[in-house]
């Protein structure tokens, strides 16, 4: 059976996810950040997770040639920042408070969680590379709730506010 992909986009839409902001340092020093659903946890001990990214994306070299990253988990009310860091824009950190810790990636504020990962190993993925990280430093939020992405849309637990 042959599946086209926006059959298969479709399909697996039906799988909701929640959303991040992958952020790190691009070769001249400056911040980079891109808006990821394909995040999943991987290992407890070693702590890893992964994240997909396609090929074509610009800052792609950011995250694959050995410097550290950070993944930051959306909350429901950081959408704007879940659409600005997927368009074409010339500075995606523009009005976007953020601290820095060791990897110099920056570290989104109002995030349920952030996440900052040495480079782990980086794998083929078909039109996408697949990047493990080893999470290093974790912030966690006592509460909140995620911003989600389902059937091509955001969504919130409850009603969307
Ligand atoms: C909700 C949402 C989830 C996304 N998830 C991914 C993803 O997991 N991997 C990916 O490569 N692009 C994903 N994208 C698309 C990228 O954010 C977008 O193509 C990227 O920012 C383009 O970056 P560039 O202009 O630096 O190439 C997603 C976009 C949205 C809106």
């Amino acid at each position: 059976m042959t599946i086209d992909p926006t059959t298969f986009r479709n399909g697996l839409g039906r799988f909701a996810t929640g959303i991040t902001i992958v952020t790190g340092i691009s070769d001249d020093g400056s911040p980079v950040g891109v808006t990821v659903n394909a995040f999943s946890s991987l290992s407890l001990e070693p702590p890893l997770v992964l994240f997909c990214l396609g090929r074509k994306t610009f800052c792609l070299d950011a995250f694959t040639s050995g410097r550290g990253f950070a993944l930051n988990v959306l909350s429901e009310p950081q959408r704007h920042l879940s659409e600005t860091f997927s368009k074409p824009l010339d500075d995606r950190f523009e009005g976007v408070d953020h601290d820095f810790w060791d990897s110099g990636a920056p570290i989104l504020d109002g995030c349920l969680a952030n996440l900052e990962c040495d480079l782990e190993t980086v794998h083929d993925g078909g039109d996408h590379v697949i990047i493990i990280g080893r999470v290093v430093r974790l912030m966690q939020a006592e509460k909140g709730q995620p911003l989600l992405y389902f059937m091509g849309d955001y969504r919130c637990i409850g009603d969307c506010v």
